[in-house]
């Protein structure tokens, strides 16, 4: 079930960036229940094509497309396999990112460097690709930011700071971008049940002690006694890259079940 209408998306041709797994193909399934098209684009091709097959598995309304977002290069090349495929993009989802658990006393700059490169450049640079290739008609970016860029969470500091940098970028672009008519929010999840969030207890697991599967199911919002699902955070995606979100503009939403209060 869809909370948007099978129409809320029709004959809008989206870029999903970590599309392969997670809330990225989150994302593509509520894009594809909305009546969307998505080129998904991921540094792991192979999962980008298997998720495509999973979600869409006639094939007309998606492109599974290599591409790293640290690379604007390889972003163009997708703008124009996508275009080519899908038709004029006028919607854009950066939901690639990466973190690292690392003691704030132990960060190298080469590992601080390395995740602003992803979470905050990666960012930017889809930022300005879907920005020229909407090419003055109407589009939508939506970022995925994290309530670690509200809260702060210990042994994480360099992803707390490029989250806190993503909100800002988004209040940024949707000043910078609105006599253009591109619209750019962003939503702050937590607690979603992905690869990433297992590979966090994981690593939790070998410095504490306690088993992954215990820490894992120990990661649920407490107001909502559960996970989140990367389908739940694509629904709030899809509506904001939809004409019904016009009214909100540079904002980022938490999509964390409560956990954070502002
Ligand atoms: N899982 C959570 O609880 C949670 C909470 C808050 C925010 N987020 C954010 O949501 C986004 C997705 O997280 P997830 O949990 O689905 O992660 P994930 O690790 O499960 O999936 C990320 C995907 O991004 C791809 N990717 C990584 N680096 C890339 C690059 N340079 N270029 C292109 N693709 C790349 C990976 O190959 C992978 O397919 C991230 O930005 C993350 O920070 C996740």
């Amino acid at each position: 079930m869809s909370v948007l209408s099978d129409e809320a998306l029709a004959g809008r041709a989206v870029v999903v960036t970590g599309a392969g797994r997670g809330i990225g193909a989150g994302i593509v399934e509520a894009i594809l229940a909305a009546g969307g098209k998505v080129a998904l684009v991921d540094l792991d091709r192979r999962a980008a094509e298997a998720a495509a097959a999973a979600l869409d598995p006639g094939g007309e309304r998606t492109l599974p497309l290599s591409g790293d977002v640290t690379q604007p290069a390889t972003l163009q090349m997708a703008v124009t396999a996508a275009t080519e495929s899908l038709g004029p993009l006028s919607g854009w989802v950066n939901n690639a990112g990466i973190v690292q658990m690392i003691p704030a006393t132990d960060y190298s700059p080469q590992k601080w460097e390395r995740e602003f490169q992803v979470n905050v450049a990666g960012v930017m640079n889809g930022a300005q690709a879907a920005y020229r290739t909407f090419a003055g008609r109407a589009g939508a970016i939506v970022n995925i930011a994290s309530n670690a860029g509200k809260v702060g969470f210990p042994n994480m500091a360099a992803y707390n700071a490029t989250k806190a940098a993503v909100i800002n970028l988004t209040r940024s672009l949707a000043k910078e971008w609105a006599a253009a008519k591109v619209n750019v929010n962003a939503v702050c999840p937590g607690s979603v049940a992905t690869p990433m969030l297992r590979e966090v207890a994981d690593q939790l697991a070998a410095e504490t002690g306690r088993t992954a599967e215990s820490l894992f199911a120990g990661m649920v919002p407490a107001q909502l006694g559960r996970h989140i699902t990367p389908r739940e955070v694509g629904q709030v995606v899809a509506f904001l890259l939809s004409d019904a979100a016009t009214i909100i503009r540079g904002q980022s939403i938490n999509v964390d079940g409560g956990e954070t209060p502002y």
